[in-house]
């Protein structure tokens, strides 16, 4: 491979929106930033510099980071952050990965528009497993509020309450037609008739899964997460912060002169029925007929739209993702653990936390809003955990105790608990070099039946199951697939019942995992692994980099 040289400036831009201008933090002055392109088996080294008066991280989503946990960058977590004036060189390789990943902020809401692709290219002289699409093309979802998303978060920090929504869904950073004052911020697709185009599907979302569709064609989904999958053709998929998603699109040679509309709007059970339940727009414009009578026709068709799932169609969501199965061929094999080491079972969801001395708090009963993995609401510590590892001084910043079980088992399904009040800490799970693990996340339900995309950095993992109501420890491992079960690094863990995935833990450092809607990150829904150096010296992380921020 090659290398490939980034520089990333971090500054702050002027845009308007919505008939409005704020002034925001992006790379290089736009939003989204700049694409990351590289081939299989390249080194990619982006200087990112912060010259903005935020502290700062970026971090490579997807990307595997083997034994370079010091590029992954998630804050506190394996790096301290890039401090106003100061730069930070992310040096990774992209081995053993070809497909759409994508790079965001890694600390508090910067990633709101601090977002972008990468494309990773299979190696000179292989071909996708399907046919080579006449075109490319990066369509990022992103929110968009007007106000400032710093503020919005601190503000709902303060008061314990949930944060106000965004004000508009985006592509490619555009909100399109449907939204006030928008007609002139549409993402246009321009397509040829006849020819296939590969969207490179994305979403930068800060809360929101999202439903997309195109009016009048179909989707064929062809790779998630930088990992090929067998083909199928749908009208509408969905997809979920964190998440990617490969589809090609047929240009029809019928329609010469169309315009159809593209459409994204979100797939929530938790939300109240008007919460956010807004489309962003997008128009497919078929390039001009040679013909003028024909041109004149088209024309005067009218602009058709797509319809999308109703906000919290949880059958239409199951029956897509149970779709999702790797190609499981003998070029792409699949390497799922079959046999377990440690089997883990985690709770995921909401809860509450007491609320602090003089404060009045806006959670249920006067609570402070909280989310938790296995009760335990991740505090995120002042020094960054994977050097506080390497270096031997982890006393008083993290704790090697996270809890396998959940500290009080319930019915998931049932009743919540009286108590809804989880606890807080900086607890890390210990894992051996080449563990091979099997997790099973359970959604609570406890202040609501929600779908939670979880994320985990280091690794890909195998979604071997999945089921609603309580999970069943005897009977429902039987029916795991083991056969082609899809790879991905995020997955939502259905509202009202349970995901299994299995990975092997070949990838030595401290390893962040969260659910990807950002309100819950903030919450607490996160934990760490750690996961130990092998015995050889190629098993090792490698030692960090001498530019890497202090905190
Ligand atoms: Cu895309 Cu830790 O996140």
């Amino acid at each position: 491979g090659i290398t490939r040289h980034y520089d990333f400036n971090v500054q702050m831009a002027n845009v308007t929106r919505l008939c409005a201008t704020k002034s925001m933090v992006t790379v290089n002055g736009e939003c989204p930033g700049p694409e990351l392109v590289a081939r299989e088996g390249d080194r990619v080294v982006v200087r990112v510099t912060n010259n903005v008066a935020h502290n700062l991280t970026l971090h490579w989503h997807g990307v595997r980071q083997v034994r370079t946990g010091w590029a992954d960058g998630p804050a506190y977590i394996t790096q301290c952050p890039i401090q106003t004036g100061q730069s930070y060189v992310y040096n990774f390789t992209v081995d053993g990965q070809r497909g759409t990943l994508w790079w965001h902020a890694h600390i508090s809401w910067l990633r709101a528009t601090v977002y972008g692709a990468i494309v990773i290219l299979p190696k000179l002289g292989v071909p996708y497993p399907f046919p080579a699409p006449h075109k490319e093309v990066p369509v990022v979802f992103g929110e968009w509020w007007t106000a400032d998303t710093e503020a919005v978060i601190s503000q709902a920090m303060q008061t314990g309450g949930g944060p106000n929504v965004s004000d508009a869904f985006t592509i490619n950073g555009l909100p399109g037609p449907l939204y006030n004052c928008s007609a002139q911020d549409t993402f246009k697709l321009k397509v040829k008739p006849g020819k296939t185009y590969m969207l490179r599907l994305i979403n930068a979302a800060l809360n929101d899964e999202l439903f997309f569709s195109i009016a009048n064609h179909t989707l064929t989904v062809v790779e998630v997460d930088a990992v090929y999958v067998k083909q199928f053709t749908v009208d509408t998929l969905v997809i979920s912060p964190g998440q990617t998603t490969n589809v090609l699109l047929a240009a029809k040679p019928y329609y010469p002169g169309a315009n159809f509309h593209m459409s994204a709007a979100p797939y929530s059970t938790a939300r109240p029925g008007t919460f956010a339940n807004t489309t962003v727009a997008g128009i497919l414009e078929y390039e001009n007929p040679s013909s003028p009578s024909t041109a004149s026709f088209v024309k005067s068709l009218p602009l058709l739209k797509p319809s999308l799932p109703q906000l919290n169609d949880t059958d239409f969501v199951t029956n897509y993702t149970t779709k999702l199965r790797s190609l499981a061929s003998a070029q792409y094999p699949v390497a799922v653990p079959r046999s377990v080491d440690r089997r883990f079972f985690f709770t995921v969801g909401l809860g509450t936390l007491p609320c602090p001395a003089n404060t009045t708090c806006q959670g249920p009963n006067g609570t402070q809003m909280a989310a938790a993995m296995n009760n335990v609401s991740f505090v995120l510590p002042s020094r960054a955990l994977l050097q506080s590892h390497f270096t031997g001084l982890s006393r008083g910043v993290y704790a090697s105790d996270f809890p396998v079980v959940p500290l009080s088992p319930f019915n998931y399904t049932g009743t919540p608990p009286n108590n809804t009040h989880v606890a807080t800490g900086t607890k890390l799970l210990v894992l051996p070099f080449n563990t091979s693990v099997e997790l099973v996340m359970q959604d609570t339900s406890i202040l609501g039946a929600e779908s939670h995309p979880l994320h985990l950095h280091g690794f890909n993992f195998f979604v071997v199951g999945q089921g609603f109501g309580n999970y069943d420890p005897v009977n429902d491992p039987a029916k795991f697939n083991l056969v082609d079960p899809v790879e991905r690094n995020t997955v939502g863990v259905p509202a009202g019942g349970w995901v299994a995935i299995r990975f092997l833990a070949d990838n030595p450092g401290v390893w962040f995992m969260h659910c990807h809607l950002e309100v819950h990150t903030t919450w607490g829904l996160r934990m760490a692994w750690l996961v130990l150096d092998g015995s050889l010296p190629n098993q090792k992380l490698l030692p960090p980099p001498s530019d890497l921020p202090k905190c």
